[in-house]
């Protein structure tokens, strides 16, 4: 989730990343794509139905979606995800994604132009980093993706679990930020990595933005809402780690929404985020192929770890 502290300075981040420089990147504006030259010559009902062909016939080839349990989705990605931009507004997300903007522009020389987010959800960080970046967005959720083609429509959206999409093309850049939480386990971690090393282009780079790395987890409360014009939300946010011995955590959301003619309903939603060490981290970003631009995890101006893995030229 996004933190509410003011945008930081990027002078936080460790050695590694190169100048920030150059104009915004164009944005081109394009539908669902998976064969990028049909895209630029067959109408766009034939594009989209192309895409989901080619997608399909992917996913039936191969083994591993066949075997890898289905990802639990909590309230807030379905029946409440309608709610998110009352949830978690763009502006929010503001500081956060200023300063991932600034980190991804640095990961490569010339910097990267067209970036892939892995588990964007509502879009929000999304409606940031589209004024710099050509941005593709993943999700595996049908009511998310829909809250963020409303807010971005001139980005490219997909839906599909990020532990096993494979787009059959690379991007400059590869951004994951909240959703590599929903990773709970060491394989799905490993695996969520691999599809960010495989979408990266030979001398691309991944940046991975966990909430919390073990050695910086602390059991918390906290709050948040907002009210706009769909109504009002106002929710408490309980973690805790009742087994710390395992890769997990729980995040207990108690959410409370106002609709506009003053009906009132309360939610429990509970999700289970992943916790790794620092050096597990590090670890299965170099066993997936990533080289990683530090040598130990960067601390980010929000107190927080991310981690920057290159792909080779
Ligand atoms: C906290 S939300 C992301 C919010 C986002 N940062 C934004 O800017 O609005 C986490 C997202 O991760 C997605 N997610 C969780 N597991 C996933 C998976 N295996 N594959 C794809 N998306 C996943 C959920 O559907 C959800 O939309």
């Amino acid at each position: 989730m996004a933190s509410q502290i003011p945008s930081p300075e990027l002078d936080d981040v460790a050695a590694g990343v190169g100048d920030v420089s150059g104009a915004p990147a164009p944005m081109p504006v394009r539908r669902v794509v998976v064969v990028e030259d049909c895209a630029t010559t067959a109408p766009p009902g034939l594009t989209s139905m192309l895409s989901t062909v080619v997608r399909r016939l992917s996913s039936g080839m191969s083994k591993r979606r066949a075997t890898i349990p289905p990802m639990p989705q909590p309230k807030l990605y379905t029946e409440l995800a309608e709610w998110w931009p009352t949830f978690s507004t763009p502006e929010e997300y503001r500081g956060e994604a200023t300063f991932f903007k600034r980190v991804l522009a640095r990961t490569s020389t010339p910097p990267p132009r067209k970036v892939l987010e892995l588990g964007s959800g509502g879009g929000n960080s999304a409606f940031h980093l589209k004024s710099r970046f050509a941005m593709t967005l993943v999700d595996l959720s049908p009511n998310m993706l829909a809250v963020s083609r409303a807010l971005n429509p001139e980005c490219e959206h997909v839906e599909d679990d990020i532990r096993t999409m494979r787009l059959g093309r690379t991007f400059d850049a590869v951004f994951v930020h909240d959703a590599i939480c929903h990773m709970t386990t060491e394989s799905d971690l490993r695996a969520a990595m691999k599809t960010a090393f495989i979408h990266c282009r030979p001398g691309g780079a991944a940046l991975f933005a966990p909430d919390f790395v073990r050695e910086t987890f602390v059991e918390n409360v906290d709050q948040g809402g907002n009210d706009t014009e769909r109504g009002s939300v106002r929710f408490l946010q309980w973690i805790t780690d009742p087994d710390p011995s395992d890769t997990s955590y729980f995040v207990d959301f108690a959410i409370l929404i106002r609709d506009r003619a003053g009906g009132m309903r309360v939610e429990h939603d509970r999700h289970t985020y992943g916790l790794f060490s620092r050096a597990e981290w590090r670890r299965l970003l170099r066993e997936v192929g990533f080289v990683l631009n530090t040598p130990r995890a960067t601390l980010d101006g929000l107190g927080r770890d991310f981690f920057v893995g290159s792909r080779r030229r």
